[in-house]
């Protein structure tokens, strides 16, 4: 293990040295989590609707696909090299610098394969692969450590319970009048883009089709919920790095005449080109300005930075095709509760996680090309 950089306290290539010493990171305790109010009942009704929602798409079409995040747009083989990096950032996966093979999963939300012009909010999901040390319930027998992020700073309902209800009227609509979804995002679009222009965001408009057609390579991606950093509690970002990515920020993607123009457009790139991004690291120094149970705030920057941790590589490669498919769309499930102990995801939105996504990879499991497995 290569010390030298915590011992002459010098810092990782991309550390901003003020940033980094002023940080305080909050010491995590249990009473900081709050269970919420018949959060059990409310994460048996979200295993439910989820389920809904899949036996609904299996019905339409023969395949056993995610509740949500069912199409894929790209399924990339990388590496993650984690940096050299000082305390407080080298804890739990990050503790020593290393690379690791990756895996990297890039979606869109909805839990049917909507045509891309139903533009919605765009996820990558990252599975570390060879982690070793003490792992979460339900996740002992696997050395992978997963990361889930949309390209939102924050999540559209404070809690599970408040979320339960917008995924009810997801689930409504789930294989209904794909044509109205088209002309219904469109029109949400324009709303989306009056709400931004006004300096607003919202996720809930994005979430049912009123995200702006852009590129997905150029989209920054953020855990939204906070998990446990060792001794501490973060939130995760990945931010695109590489000219070829950075060139891809906000632009518009030509989706007409194609129900896949996001999938082509990934293929495309990774035709004749690779990718790097950043995974950066934001600690809480604060409970009360950065709330563990409340996942529609996002985290102010200005009082703990996004800082990198870690460098994800992607070389050109076959960026989609059908054997991929079988192998990561079928065969690999990823969730906040694959990994660490060190990395225990945190707050009532990542406590009915583990058993909606356990419950979603295994509905699907038997219905799919290849059973879902760990690597
Ligand atoms: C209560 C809140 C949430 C619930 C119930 C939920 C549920 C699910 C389920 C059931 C899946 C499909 C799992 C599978 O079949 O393998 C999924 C996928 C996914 N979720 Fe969540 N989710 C929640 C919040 C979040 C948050 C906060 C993020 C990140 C900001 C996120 C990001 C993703 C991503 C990226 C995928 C796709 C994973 C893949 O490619 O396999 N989810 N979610």
């Amino acid at each position: 293990m290569n010390t030298t950089n915590r011992e002459a306290g010098k810092q990782a290539p991309g550390f901003e040295p003020v940033a980094v010493a002023s940080i305080k990171p909050v010491p995590y305790e249990d009473a900081h989590e709050v269970l919420e109010e018949h959060e059990r009942e409310t994460e048996r009704e979200l295993v439910m609707t989820l389920l809904d929602i899949s036996d609904t798409t299996f019905k339409g079409s023969g395949r056993g696909l995610r509740s949500v995040h069912a199409k894929s747009h790209g399924l990339l083989h990388g590496e993650l090299r984690v940096l050299d990096l000082p305390l407080p950032y080298a804890q739990g996966l990050f503790a020593v610098p290393k690379t690791y093979s990756a895996l990297i999963r890039l979606s869109t939300t909805p839990g049917d394969l909507l045509d891309d012009k139903v533009s919605t909010p765009r996820g990558f999901a990252l599975k570390v692969v060879g982690v070793d040390g003490e792992r979460l319930p339900g996740s002992q027998d696997a050395q992978t450590q997963d990361f889930l992020l949309v390209d939102g700073p924050a999540f559209l309902a404070p809690t599970a319970h408040q979320f339960l209800g917008s995924l009810k009227l997801l689930a409504s609509t789930t294989d209904k009048l794909p044509k109205l979804k088209r002309a219904v995002s469109a029109v949400l679009r324009g709303t989306e883009k009056i709400i931004e222009a006004a300096g607003g965001e919202s996720g809930a408009l994005k979430g049912l089709g009123g995200h702006p057609e852009t590129h997905i390579l150029g989209a920054t991606f953020f855990s939204q919920v906070p998990f446990l950093y060792g001794l501490n509690i973060a939130k995760w970002q990945i931010a695109p790095v590489s000219p070829g990515l950075l060139a891809l920020k906000d632009v518009p993607v030509d989706l007409s005449g194609t129900a896949d123009g996001l999938r082509a457009a990934v293929v495309e790139h990774f035709a004749t080109q690779g990718a790097e991004w950043e995974l950066r690291v934001q600690l809480c120094t604060s409970l009360e300005s950065m709330p563990i149970e409340d996942a529609t705030v996002p985290w102010p920057e200005s009082e703990s930075p996004f800082v990198p941790v870690a460098r994800i590589t992607v070389p050109p490669q076959a960026a989609w095709n059908e054997t991929r498919s079988v192998e990561m769309d079928d065969g690999l499930s990823f969730s906040p509760w694959h990994g660490l102990a060190a990395h225990r995801p945190l707050g009532s939105i990542n406590r009915v996680r583990q058993q909606a996504y356990a419950s979603s990879a295994l509905a699907r499991s038997s219905r799919g090309r290849c059973p879902v497995h760990e690597p």
